[in-house]
């Protein structure tokens, strides 16, 4: 109490002489009088709340300004934010007007003074982590009025928890919350407040890694708990991700892997060292590729919209391997059939005799039933006449079906079917279909 009777004194002194000089006041010695009469006669205690004898809750008004916002750990599910806090409240114990001093502005005390004044109990709710700023002397502002309105101020750095949903994720937006409560006051002793105008300021050019801040709305959470209803409130932020991150460094390179892998069907099928590395090198950028994004997410149990866009890759990168399996299965067989058909040597001279002028007779007078005469034509020829035994073991559609065309097939199969896939996908993420 002696320390809080000569802030007082010495303020006043400062601000009688500093700033009323010409107020027709009372002489310092008068006013220095008074001060220590109405705070020496013990009558204020710093434990007890302001307008308790009245019967009055005591009303705290805050605001705050967001200095500014540090990492969005998504990992951790938390983000880093710098405030000013300030809260305004009323004792009229401290008020001083009644001394003929009407004329002075506010008194602006030192930190120090904490200990000696009743000061509101509110605490973080969300709060994991957090900073006082104390350099070079406590980052604290106390302003007294003449009506004994307070004004306390304060830095304050924390980490506050935040409930991420990562369903859409990486194009999510989220909404993270500075709650305040009281801790110890019901609201029958105290009540919080948002202040009436601007209760949450913000820097225009407040800079925030990965998200843009929409918005931000002082809302109101006083519930009641077993113990009686305790006042709260707390401000929301709506973030929307800023994706560029995520389209320049996971989008886009497991784009380009799955392009990559449908050149495959661009190279001759029977280049089996070329197209074999394209495939297992596609498949295994793009598993790292996703090993290396889940290290830096959070191990959610649902899955997330980057999941699906990797899954998918994957599944094209991987369709596009087997469809050389495919291939290869394909090509063996022609190999097979093309061995047989030339192998036969005791034909020869019937296949002499076919060839030239006696083609067409082929065509329309052989029976389909000769087995000799069909194994004795070309390979070419048999495609075109479907006499050969061995062509009968397939359909004739098998005919077309080799691995040439699969490849020519798969490339317009396989694009469409992406850029489908892609349509489908920024559509349904990027319209917030779901
Ligand atoms: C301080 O004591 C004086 C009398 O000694 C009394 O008149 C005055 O009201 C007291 N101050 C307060 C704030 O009660
Ligand atoms: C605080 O606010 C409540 C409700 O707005 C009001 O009833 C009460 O009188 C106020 N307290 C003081 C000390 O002004
Ligand atoms: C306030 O000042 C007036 C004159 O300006 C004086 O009559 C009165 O006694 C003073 N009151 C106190 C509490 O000192």
């Amino acid at each position: 109490m002696e320390r809080l009777i000569s802030y007082f004194t010495l303020s006043v002194l400062l601000n009688v002489f500093g700033w009323s000089r010409s107020q027709p006041a009372l002489s310092t010695a008068e006013q220095h009088a008074s001060f220590n009469r109405v705070l020496t006669n013990g009558t204020y205690d710093s434990r007890i709340r302001p307008h308790l004898p009245d019967g009055k809750p005591t009303n705290v008004t805050v605001d705050i300004a967001i200095n500014g916002f540090g990492e969005f750990n998504t990992a951790n599910m938390d983000f880093s934010v710098s405030i000013y806090l300030r809260q305004r409240w009323n004792d009229p114990r401290l008020a001083f007007n009644a001394f003929n001093l009407s004329s002075a502005t506010a008194i602006t005390l030192s930190d120090k003074v904490l200990t000696d004044i009743w000061v509101p109990d509110l605490f973080f709710y969300n709060e994991k982590q957090g900073w006082k700023h104390d350099i070079t002397t406590p980052n604290v502002l106390i302003r007294i009025a003449p009506s004994g309105d307070i004004l306390y101020s304060q830095r304050i750095s924390m980490k506050l928890s935040c409930l991420y949903d990562f369903y859409k994720f990486p194009m999510d937006s989220q909404t993270c919350r500075i709650e305040i409560h009281s801790y110890a006051y019901t609201t029958e002793d105290v009540n919080i407040f948002w202040k009436e105008t601007d209760p949450i300021q913000r820097k225009d050019d407040l800079y925030l890694p990965e998200f843009t801040l929409e918005s931000d709305s002082p809302k109101y959470c006083t519930t009641g708990t077993s113990t009686g209803e305790y006042p709260c409130i707390y401000a929301e932020f709506q973030l929307s991700r800023d994706m560029r991150y995520y389209v320049l460094n996971v989008y886009a390179p497991s784009f380009v892997v799955v392009i990559i892998s449908f050149v495959n069907f661009m190279i001759d099928p029977r280049a089996t060292p070329a197209r074999v590395s394209i495939g297992v090198i596609t498949v295994l950028t793009i598993t790292t590729q996703s090993v290396t994004l889940q290290q830096r997410l959070p191990r959610v149990s649902y899955i997330k919209a980057v999941d699906v866009w990797m899954a998918v890759c994957l599944i094209f990168v991987v369709a596009s391997m087997l469809e050389y399996a495919a291939a290869n299965v394909m090509l063996q067989r022609e190999a097979r059939q093309k061995e047989k058909a030339t192998r036969p040597e005791k034909n020869a001279n019937i296949k002499k005799a076919f060839q030239g002028p006696m083609d067409n007779m082929i065509m329309s007078n052989i029976p389909l039933t000769l087995p000799e005469v069909a194994e004795a034509v070309p390979l070419r020829r048999q495609k075109q006449c479907h006499v050969s035994a061995d062509n009968l073991d397939f359909t004739p559609l098998h005919s077309k079906w080799n691995a040439d065309n699969l490849d020519k097939l798969s490339r317009i199969a396989f694009t469409s079917a992406f850029l489908l896939f892609n349509v489908i996908y920024w559509c349904v993420y990027m319209l917030a279909l779901v």
